[in-house]
């Protein structure tokens, strides 16, 4: 159990929170699996329509916790929090908002994904930074957004990992609807209310059927999470992880290309 994720359910709507605001909501084991939790609770209780996925603080999320990525390194694609976070969220029956109140970075975009509405407030901002950390994209990243903004579009983000801003993330196709920072919590409350108003099982079969053509989906995380595994236990990522809490730029000249 942690207190660091929050589920709570009324009105419909499951309202899961990550809750660890002084390290920006930076994920651990313990709250992969709080957030598996939330998901499932949501998805048993016949009352509940929409799910909303949120951060406490300024920080949507800042990714995986690099402590535990190199105290614990997980395994992606198999049994694991992080593994059972990614298939929970990919696999989520009904429908899941995420509302971005600040920074998502790593996980925290490419969760983003698999919501089916992303709201975001105009001060959040997004990134994915695998390669700087030694790593390669995750959460079936690599097929779906080569398939939603091109391959050329997609290498720049992958492989330079630069943050981009809420106006780019929506003309991207991350985001459905930017809103001002202040506004964002009740403006993602009204659109869960207005589903909770909507036919539950048209809502569901809906959801079923676009998902159906993202086919591959499950395969490319197992590809993945062999490969995201072999780096996270490699040089590479020691030195730049090394670097971040050394607040250093990290030095990858001694690798061989
Ligand atoms: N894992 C563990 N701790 C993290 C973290 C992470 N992913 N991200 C931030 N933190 C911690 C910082 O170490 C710092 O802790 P401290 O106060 O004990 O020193 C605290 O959270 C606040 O972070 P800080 O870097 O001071 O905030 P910032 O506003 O200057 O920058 C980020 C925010 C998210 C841009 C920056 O923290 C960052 O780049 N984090 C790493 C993100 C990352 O690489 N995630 C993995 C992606 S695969």
């Amino acid at each position: 159990m942690t207190d660091l994720v929050t589920t709570q359910i009324a009105d419909g709507i499951a309202r899961i929170t990550m809750n660890r605001p002084d390290k920006k909501n930076a994920i651990t084991l313990a709250m992969y699996d709080a957030i598996v939790d939330g998901l499932k609770a949501a998805e048993a209780d016949p009352t509940v329509r929409v799910a909303i996925l949120t951060g406490a603080g300024d920080a949507f999320t800042a990714g995986n916790d690099l402590v535990d990525f190199m105290q614990n390194p997980p395994d992606l694609a198999g049994e694991s929090p992080v593994g059972r976070f990614l298939a929970g969220i990919t696999t989520f029956p009904k429908i899941l908002i995420a509302a971005v109140n600040g920074i998502a970075v790593g996980v925290g975009t490419t969760m983003l994904l698999h919501c089916d509405l992303v709201y975001a407030a105009d001060t959040a901002r997004f990134s994915m930074p695998f390669t700087a950390l030694g790593l390669v994209p995750e959460a079936a990243s690599s097929l779906i957004v080569p398939a939603m903004i091109g391959h050329r579009k997609a290498a720049e983000l992958f492989l330079f990992g630069d943050a981009f801003d809420a106006k780019t993330a929506a003309e991207l196709g991350f985001v459905n609807e930017v809103v001002p920072a202040a506004d964002l919590a009740a403006h993602v409350e009204a659109k869960a209310k207005r589903l909770t108003g909507l036919a539950p099982s048209a809502l569901r079969l809906t959801k079923q059927l676009m998902k159906s053509t993202t086919s591959g989906v499950a395969e490319r995380m197992k590809e993945e999470g062999a490969i995201f595994g072999a780096q996270l236990r490699g040089p590479e990522v020691a030195e730049a992880i090394g670097a971040f809490f050394e607040k250093r730029k990290p030095d990858f000249s001694r690798f061989a290309a």
